[in-house]
């Protein structure tokens, strides 16, 4: 539970929060590449709570500015593309991607004459002794922030001073044909949806499916050893492994690193181990990345990111397309109730959503707890360790921002570009072995982010 003041400071991202500095000391996905082709239209962005333009100048390079032009607040999403940058459609103001106005085309030139003893502007006059064009133009600067692009994204960087590097995930390192970046609409604060990731518990559950077992195995033996087919005959209220999961958090250097312990007999523990990294993304077990990208207090994208760091990905086959429309509108939604199917909880799906709209069984639940989730109205328990653990360090890292550090994982030398410690994977290990040194093992292995093997 959360008193409101410190539900307001982990959620509100708007310019001047604590939490929205905090979310401007990192890039930030600002949108997906595939939505800003070369000669396509400007998009109109809404991130962190700020109107934006973004759009793609004659030499590709992506740039965002604050939608309203400077001169008297016209849409700037609505421009023309041209003379190197974007043109408002009102009076033919001119921006390049740095906020640069480059021309004021309606301004006429000044021309200078002597009138008596004071200097004054008449503008035409057919006796000028001075002529010059108009320089107000360089006068202004429209808000603009820096962009970089890869995995297959458009991120920003919306803080004050220098940028940090881009950090090296590995996703964003690799080729284009290694990564699939996707996004989906979510109407509920950012927190919720990044928390569920943080929440391995509730895969048992709200996930719980006859196909996750046929097709991808995905929630693992079960004591008796055989495995959850067995025990889906029905699907039991109780869960895909009741009363045998503990949940548990350490601290790693870009966040924290969470793990389900199923007990499975005398020999084994089952694991699933995921890494929340500051301050929005976790990195999943199963090879796919949760980015949970605030378009203001009450809606975020999810952008979720599979990558394989060996060949290209089957980018058909780990396609979400097929769960959204057009614009990454969920199709299982709140207005439909996200299309639940009571009659399937008995033997298909715990939830009563189909398992092919995984994520918005995730919805179901996030955007339930309302636009901003009352934690001051909820009752953690123990298995809800991790996400106790996630908002202090959360909390600390804002805290580090008011006092005018950078928060961690900031990287501004290229040295320390580099993230061993994300680790997400899943699999048996002995009960001789904990978690916490499996993991440490992996890692120093360089082994401790699962890529999709598809
Ligand atoms: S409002 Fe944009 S040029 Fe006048
Ligand atoms: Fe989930």
């Amino acid at each position: 539970m959360l008193s409101k003041e410190e539900n307001d400071l982990l959620t509100r991202v708007g310019p001047g929060t604590p939490c929205g500095e905090l979310m401007r000391r990192y890039w930030q996905p600002a949108a997906l590449s595939e939505e800003l082709p070369p000669g396509g239209p400007p998009l109109s962005v809404r991130l962190l709570g700020e109107d934006l333009v973004l759009y793609r100048d004659a030499a590709g390079r992506p740039g965002l500015l604050g939608i309203h032009c400077a001169h008297r607040g016209a849409d700037l999403s609505y421009g023309r593309l041209e003379d190197g940058g974007i043109r408002c459609i009102y009076h033919g103001w001119l921006y390049d991607i740095h906020g640069n106005c480059l021309e004021q085309p309606g301004e006429p030139a000044m021309r200078w004459r002597q009138s008596g003893s004071r200097n004054s502007i008449h503008s035409p006059t057919s006796d000028a002794h001075a002529e010059a064009a108009s320089t107000s133009h360089a006068r202004i600067h429209q808000r603009a922030y820096p962009c970089r692009e890869a995995g297959g994204m458009v991120l920003a960087y919306l803080g004050s001073g220098d940028p940090p590097l881009l950090p090296k995930y590995e996703f964003l390192t690799l080729p284009e044909e290694h990564v699939y970046a996707v996004k989906l609409f979510s109407s509920c604060n950012y927190l919720q949806g990044n928390e569920g990731n943080i929440d391995l518990l509730h895969v048992s559950f709200l996930h719980h499916s006859e196909r996750d077992v046929q097709e991808l195995g995905a929630d693992g033996p079960t004591p008796d050893g055989k495995g959850l087919r067995d025990n889906l005959r029905t699907l039991s209220g109780r869960g895909a492994a009741p009363f045998i999961e503990t949940c548990e958090a350490q601290l790693t250097d870009v966040g924290l690193r969470i793990c389900k312990v199923r007990d499975i007999g005398p020999e084994e523990n089952y694991i699933r181990v995921a890494t929340f990294i500051l301050p929005n993304l976790t990195a999943v077990p199963g090879g796919q990345t949760n980015w949970h990208v605030p378009i203001d207090d009450t809606h975020h994208w999810k952008y979720t990111i599979i990558f394989n760091r060996q060949r290209p990905l089957d980018k058909e086959r780990v396609s979400r397309r097929h769960t959204m429309t057009a614009d990454y509108t969920p199709i299982a939604n709140r207005e439909n109730r996200y299309l639940q199917d009571r009659e399937s909880m008995k033997y298909v799906s715990y939830s009563g959503i189909s398992p092919s709209y995984f994520q918005q069984q995730d919805l179901c639940a996030t955007e339930g707890a309302g636009r901003i989730q009352d934690r001051t109205q909820e009752h953690l328990v123990a298995t809800d360790a991790p996400i106790v653990a996630a908002r202090r360090i959360l909390a600390s890292a804002i805290k580090e921002v008011q006092n005018g550090r950078d928060p961690p994982h900031v990287v501004r030398e290229p040295g320390q570009n580099r993230f061993p410690n994300i680790v997400a994977t899943f699999g048996t290990i002995p009960k001789s072995t904990t978690w916490k040194e499996h993991c440490n093992q992996l890692a120093s292995e360089g082994r401790g982010w699962q890529t999709r093997m598809s």
